[in-house]
């Protein structure tokens, strides 16, 4: 389970690099290996729209770009009253990268939910569907 507490700040530490001149909509994203090393990703927005980025996909990408395969939990951290759920896309992404891992959700005031990537994608399509 680990140091929910840890995963949540390094998310809002993270958020603090986000580029969203478009959305003002600042994310942040903490991912944490079964090895305990904890990844930050922010959301990187483009002009195009279509080619943003979301903070989860930037943190998963990241870490394992540096090696790491095995997670499990993923934090993210916005300004926002309704705590931010994965968009779908990442929904996607981290279920096939990271598998049934925590998901927990945070806000500035702190308030905090934790999820289960299987509750957040029911049904999912991934490599056993293949
Ligand atoms: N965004 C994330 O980074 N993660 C989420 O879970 C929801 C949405 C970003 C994408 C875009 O830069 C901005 O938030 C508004 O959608």
């Amino acid at each position: 389970m680990g140091d929910q507490q840890a995963l949540i700040e390094a998310a809002r530490e993270a958020r603090k690099h986000a580029h969203a001149p478009f959305s003002h909509f600042h994310v942040g994203a903490a991912l944490r290996g079964r090895d305990g090393r904890i990844t930050g990703g922010c959301n990187i927005e483009n002009a195009s729209y279509g080619l943003t980025v979301c903070a989860e996909r930037v943190a998963i990408f990241k870490a394992m770009s540096e090696g790491q395969r095995e997670f499990d939990a993923i934090a993210v951290v916005t300004d926002a009253d309704r705590l931010t759920p994965p968009c779908g896309a990442c929904r996607q992404v981290i279920w096939e990268m990271c598998g049934n891992v925590e998901v927990v959700l945070a806000n500035l005031k702190g308030q905090v939910e934790v999820h289960r990537m299987k509750d957040l994608l029911p049904l999912p399509f991934d490599a056993r569907s293949l």
